[in-house]
């Protein structure tokens, strides 16, 4: 005997139960159908039991079938409702298809009429979801190709100034750690490991000279250095799905007393993940060699960032984001012992 299998379940709600078992009846063959009459029943299935699509009834005696349609909407667009109506023009049913019904059905039914309704629902709905999939991947691949390109500059950048080579990816790692610690969720911390990583982007904006010189910046030098924060601010403004990155790029240098740049904001006024990063920024910065110090054990990286708190850094946040660094150090060094 050909073994017959189901592709989709289906939510009837529906106050009849005639309607309701003719609907199962014709159904079953093909779908798992779930009918009820309570509300809460189907609110709750449609969260459990997750419908393909749903089959509604416009008027019950205790609820409103609009009601539940804009429900289902809000919880998930992509489900075709179709409406079971005794009064097709009736101006419920017209409202219902404006508010996204996909279709309706006008009782009494015939089985086939309900079985091409049925078939022609999933299959928009798995148009909808190709389409969605589709969107998805595109948005991903220009995000990607968007990665790889700031990736390529920031090397760039490494290999003009080769003792920071490293260093934004460095950061980013450390910094999504700290901000995991800190509760934020992962789709935030996703979007702003990136923000980390492209901190100093606008150093592609800082000439050579100033970015490679071998020793301390004269004023005139730091001045043009300091600019970068505002140059990457730039760079990254029009692109939207780096929006909430903008925070990151452009204060990272701001200091709890209001003397950091570039728009010396002080204390509360700045956003909390800059101030998170401008700490990680400096931990990696003191413990990595550079032109103008060796570099420090982590001991002595903590103690110089420590004697910045109420200056540059924000007191409520360094001992916190420090013990958080420690411990990630800790993670490492057990993952890879050669660390
Ligand atoms: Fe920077």
């Amino acid at each position: 005997m050909e073994q017959k299998i189901k592709s989709a379940n289906i939510l009837v709600l529906d106050d009849d139960l005639g309607v309701r078992e003719s609907l199962k009846m014709i159904l079953k063959d093909k779908y798992y159908v779930s009918a009820t009459s309570s509300i809460d029943e189907a609110l709750e299935s449609l969260s459990t039991a997750q419908p393909a699509m749903v089959f509604l009834d416009i008027k019950m005696p205790r609820a409103n079938g609009l009601d539940f349609l804009k429900q289902v909407r809000s919880i998930n667009s992509a489900i075709p409702v179709i409406m079971i109506t005794a009064f097709p023009s009736t101006p419920s049913t017209i409202t219902a298809l404006r508010n996204g019904a996909f279709d309706y059905i006008i009782k009494p039914f015939e089985p086939s009429e309900i079985l091409a309704v049925a078939e022609k629902a999933l299959h928009h709905r798995m148009q909808i979801s190709e389409k969605d999939r589709l969107v998805d991947n595109m948005r991903m691949a220009v995000q990607q190709n968007f990665f790889s390109t700031t990736e390529a500059l920031l090397h760039a950048i490494d290999a003009k100034d080769s003792y920071t080579a490293g260093h934004s990816k460095r950061v980013s790692h450390l910094f999504a750690f700290v901000a995991g610690e800190f509760g934020m969720n992962r789709q935030q911390i996703e979007i702003l490991r990136y923000g980390a990583f492209l901190h100093d982007i606008g150093k592609i904006g800082v000439g050579d000279i100033v970015l490679a010189k071998p020793s301390y910046l004269t004023e005139e030098e730091f001045l043009l250095m300091k600019r970068h924060s505002e140059i990457g601010y730039k760079i990254i403004e029009p692109i939207d799905f780096l929006k909430e990155c903008l925070p990151l790029v452009r204060h990272h240098h701001e200091w709890y007393n209001g003397s950091g740049y570039p728009d010396r904001l002080r204390g509360a006024e700045i956003p909390r993940e800059a101030s998170i990063l401008s700490i990680v920024d400096a931990y990696d910065a003191l413990t990595t060699d550079r032109h103008y110090h060796k570099k420090y054990s982590h001991q002595e990286a903590c103690e110089i960032i420590r004697k910045g708190i109420n200056t540059q850094f924000v007191p409520t946040l360094t001992e916190k984001v420090l013990t958080i660094i420690d411990r990630y150090n800790e993670i490492r060094k057990k993952d890879d012992p050669a660390e």
